[in-house]
């Protein structure tokens, strides 16, 4: 990473007019499919060089059959000339086969498997019910070295939705961690200084993504003067003391915190209604805004980490050789925009954003 062709380091961390900084990835999106994936993924790919695809679709992918229609979709829409890699994930239920996984892992088409708790988010009904019921595909993962990422919330509805995290960790994730030691474990977009602290705590085989509104609300802006869908994701952002807990470890220089924005597209329709969706769609301003959050805590330097070095090494690839450039220059970010004929509501609409994404870098 370099500030205006200056290596950036703990020694020299001032603020530069532009960063190079190794292409980063991102560790967990929501591409959706058809007509919107095809308008949407151009936002992850000319930022991001690979990115960690969720499999909540309707219907979840769930067959390695499924996971490579769906990855050829998506290099489909890539423009051409972005190079980007998705890297699929397996939508676990309650009777997944653990030889299917095994066999796309094998054949590099799954990457990673995803836990969903039944009716824990979107498209989540076929989810998993009970965690003993994949017992045998955890013994699988575990042996084959393939990682797993939670969504890590209990989905009782007698507790509070702003603490289903924190019982996630005492009533599953501290038992799986235990009785499944050398699976390595993604406890995926943390919301609460819980997760963090447990996460800290615990051996190198579990690690967190951090998205980039949870560093950057909490949970008073989705009744800000009214109810704002266009802020309510899951998990919800929670309490001003959980966001400054995320920060902390998102600019610690901790390996065990890395990028993963859950930009998560739902049309205008979709979130403004009686019952709208959970998401936000902050893939069109993902680096700029994780960018400005570094540089606020005063350690830009350390955002190449963050962004382009720890998911890579947590997963056991090689970091990417390219470069991107972002500058200081002021960056309005649109009010709304239109994708597959639809509106969207972009995360951080109508601001102004100090750091402009210019590129890759000419190698
Ligand atoms: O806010 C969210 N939106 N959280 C999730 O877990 C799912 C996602 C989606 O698919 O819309
Ligand atoms: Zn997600």
């Amino acid at each position: 990473m370099t500030i205006s062709d200056k290596p950036m380091n703990e020694e020299n961390p001032a603020p530069p007019a532009r960063l190079t900084l190794r292409r980063p990835d991102d560790w967990h999106v929501h591409l959706r499919d058809g007509a919107i994936l095809a308008s949407v993924v151009n936002y992850t790919a000319r930022q991001f060089a690979r990115a960690i695809v969720m499999p909540n679709l309707n219907p979840p992918v769930t067959t390695v059959a499924a996971a490579k229609g769906y990855r050829d979709r998506i290099l489909a829409a890539v423009e051409p000339g972005l190079a980007f890699e998705p890297l699929m994930t397996c939508y676990l239920t309650d009777t997944i086969d653990a030889g299917e996984i095994e066999r796309g892992f094998a054949d590099g088409v799954f990457t990673a498997c995803k836990l969903y708790p039944a009716h824990a988010t979107t498209n989540s009904d076929h989810g998993v019910t009970d965690i003993q019921k994949i017992h045998r595909v955890l013994d699988v993962m575990q042996r084959i070295g393939m990682p797993l990422l939670i969504h890590g919330e209990v989905t009782d509805r007698h507790v509070d939705i702003f603490d289903r995290e924190a019982v996630f960790i005492d009533r599953i994730l501290a038992k799986l961690i235990t009785d499944f030691p050398a699976l390595k474990v993604v406890f995926e977009h943390i919301t609460t200084a819980d997760a963090v602290t447990f996460v800290e705590a615990c051996g190198p085989n579990l690690a967190a993504t951090i998205t980039p509104h949870h560093l950057r609300i909490n949970r008073n802006a989705m009744f800000e003067g009214g109810i704002r869908p266009h802020h309510y994701c899951l998990p919800v952002a929670k309490r001003e003391s959980h966001r400054l807990a995320l920060r902390r470890a998102a600019t610690s220089g901790s390996p065990k915190f890395f990028l993963g924005t859950d930009s998560a597209p739902h049309s205008i329709t979709q979130k403004e209604s009686a019952c709208g969706c959970a998401g936000i769609f902050n893939a069109p301003f993902a680096i700029e805004s994780y960018a400005m959050t570094f540089e606020e805590e005063g350690v830009l330097h350390r955002l190449e980490g963050f962004a382009s070095e720890h998911g890579p090494a947590f997963y056991g690839l090689a970091p990417n050789s390219d470069k991107i450039i972002l500058e200081r220059w002021p960056v309005n970010v649109p009010a709304k925009l239109v994708e597959a004929s639809e509106d969207f509501i972009p995360f951080h609409a109508g601001e102004t954003l100090p750091w402009r994404f210019l590129g890759l870098a000419r190698s």
